[in-house]
């Protein structure tokens, strides 16, 4: 079992009591504070959040929880890499304020009865393999965001559809916090970083890069007029090509994520996937 309060490179909060008083005395002087919540086995990507979120607060606080309620059960939650120690490293050169690594039990309390209901930008796409993938980001984040009480919070690109959830989700809830998109970082061949990606082979990482090409060339059609279904076929066959399956490749609204009419492409588009290599599932998106 891991030591519940290792000692780490930079301050660290391990329940919401902690994280408030230290969120408390840095308003106390007047400080701006910054929230980035991740799950953790952080990366190049992770990391540009939290230089983004710098740039705008005073105080940075990143969040580290593997939130079970996001995962299925058959779902990678046990699998899911846990690496508190050498995240507080990479946080603490890049010059993070606080690590905010909960415990189950302090988010999670016996009794816990209760999640944040969502619809528009949350169906479909991934709601339709990971029904009840949103319902536990939202209830998470809600929870972190109340927690913290940061001015601003930054999520990635990458989770594209996650960012719009959020965003959504903060509006309609009063939640009052700032919602700062961070670009998608990418490996030198396209793959954009994920945790998840240190579950792929040598062989499967030569395939994954192949999702961001599919993609570029799926928003590249779109933007020289081709029509929405036929462009959709092809980068469809293209995907059943290349990976085992997939879930989705599709082009939506780049802001509620509705469905496009047919013929060419008169809105702001965004073409988003998920496929699985292997046993791995990869998601990623690009604005067209
Ligand atoms: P996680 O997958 O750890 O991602 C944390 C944040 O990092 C998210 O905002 C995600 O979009 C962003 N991110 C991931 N890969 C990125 C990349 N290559 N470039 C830029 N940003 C990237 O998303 C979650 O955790 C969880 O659902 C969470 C919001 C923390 C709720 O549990």
């Amino acid at each position: 079992m891991t030591d519940p309060r290792p000692s780490l490179p930079l301050d660290a909060a391990f329940d919401p009591g902690e994280v408030a008083n230290t969120v408390s005395a840095w308003r106390k002087e007047g400080l701006s504070v910054g929230l980035v919540p991740t799950m953790g086995a952080l990366h190049a990507g992770h990391i540009a959040l939290v230089t983004q979120a710098l740039s705008l607060c005073d105080r940075v606080v990143a969040s580290v929880f593997v939130n079970p309620a996001q995962f299925a059960p058959g779902e990678d939650f046990s699998a899911y890499p846990r690496t508190l120690e050498s995240d507080a490293q990479k946080l603490a050169a890049a010059g993070c304020h606080l690590v905010y690594a909960p415990t189950g039990a302090a988010m999670y309390p016996d009794g816990f009865a209760s999640t944040v209901s969502l619809k528009g930008p949350a169906e479909e796409l991934e709601s339709a393999a990971r029904p009840h993938f949103f319902a536990g980001v939202a209830t998470v984040v809600t929870k972190l965001l109340n927690q913290v009480r940061p001015d601003a919070a930054v999520f990635g690109e990458k989770d594209y559809q996650q960012l719009l959830v959020i965003r959504r989700l903060v509006a309609d809830l009063d939640l009052g916090v700032r919602i700062v998109a961070g670009e998608t970082v990418r490996e030198p061949g396209g793959l954009a970083l994920s945790s998840r990606n240190a579950y792929l082979s040598a062989d499967d990482r030569r395939r994954a890069s192949k999702l961001n090409v599919i993609l570029t060339d799926f928003a590249e059609a779109l933007r020289s007029g081709a029509a929405v279904q036929s462009a959709q076929a092809t980068a469809q066959s293209e995907a059943e090509a290349a990976f085992d399956s997939v879930d989705y490749i599709d082009a939506r609204n780049a802001e509620t994520l509705a469905a496009l009419p047919q013929g060419s492409l008169h809105q702001p588009g965004r073409v988003l996937a998920a496929v699985r290599v292997g046993k791995t599932r990869l998601i990623d998106n690009r604005a067209v």
